[in-house]
């Protein structure tokens, strides 16, 4: 039967390359995200298995909407990618807005999303959290981003137990630093790195994964592993 996977954030880096690799597998893959344009970039690496889904999952109407264009589609694979990072900024200049949105993205998103899908995800459904380094080592400048992470590294570990009799499995992975539009973004912002460590000298020193390789990664954990392999602890990638 055909294998069907939801990927949020397909548009650009990470989940862009998960789609292209699981379109691969002949895998139709829906990608979501509220730029169009870039979903279409990604749709056209393989316009017969690979369906854009304009949306903010940010709000709670635009994760109904998604459920309604998913209607009646039983998923296998639900990839939570999407995030932002920013702003990266200290505590004195962290907004209530900063915070709920960063928040409301990498945390609410996730979490709501999985439970606006549960009736439409089949017997022996993989669920996958994209996580970080940030989710575990905490970093100055860095709080809305690592709670965020954070937070869903717990959501993974309580739906893990929760799931212990559904049939539904859960996986989280950090991929790694990696060269896509977020990592390129932070890498020019001084007020992070004061002392300027450039991309070209992440890359130079091989420091930087490609997308592409962190998704090869992140494939093989969704399609070739046992349901206790799949969602026995966070894996990274190295
Ligand atoms: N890059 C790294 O070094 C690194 C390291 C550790 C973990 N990660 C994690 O890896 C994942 C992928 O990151 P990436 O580096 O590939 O970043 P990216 O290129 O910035 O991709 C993020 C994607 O999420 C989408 N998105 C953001 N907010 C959204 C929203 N409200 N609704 C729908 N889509 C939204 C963006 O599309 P639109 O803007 O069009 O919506 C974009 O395509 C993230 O979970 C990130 O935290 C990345």
């Amino acid at each position: 039967m055909q294998k069907i996977a939801v990927i949020t954030g397909g548009g650009t880096g990470l989940g862009q390359s998960l789609a292209k690799q699981l379109a691969e597998q002949n895998i139709i893959v829906y990608i979501i995200g509220r730029r169009t344009h870039k979903l279409l970039e990604t749709q056209a690496f393989s316009p017969n298995h690979i369906i854009p889904i304009t949306a903010d999952i940010s709000l709670p109407e635009e994760r109904a909407k998604i459920k309604t264009k998913l209607n009646n589609i039983k998923i296998d694979y639900l990839i939570h990618n999407a995030a932002t990072a920013f702003p990266i900024i200290p505590l004195e200049k962290i907004s209530l807005e900063d915070f709920r949105h960063i928040i409301a993205i990498n945390t609410e998103a996730p979490l709501f999303l999985t439970q606006c899908l549960l009736s439409q995800l089949k017997k022996h459904a993989r669920i996958l959290h994209i996580s970080s380094d940030c989710a575990h080592y905490p970093l100055a400048n860095w709080i809305p981003y690592c709670t965020s992470k954070s937070a869903l590294f717990m959501i993974y570990q309580c739906l893990k137990k929760e799931f212990q009799h559904k049939d539904i499995y859960i996986g989280s992975i950090d991929p790694g630093m990696m060269d896509t539009p977020m990592q390129r973004a932070i890498l020019d912002d001084l007020v992070i790195f004061p002392e300027k460590i450039s991309l070209a000298e992440l890359q130079k020193q091989n420091l930087l994964f490609s997308p592409d390789y962190s998704a090869k990664y992140c494939v093989n954990l969704l399609l070739n592993t046992t349901p206790e392999e799949f969602q026995t602890r966070e894996y990274v990638v190295n």
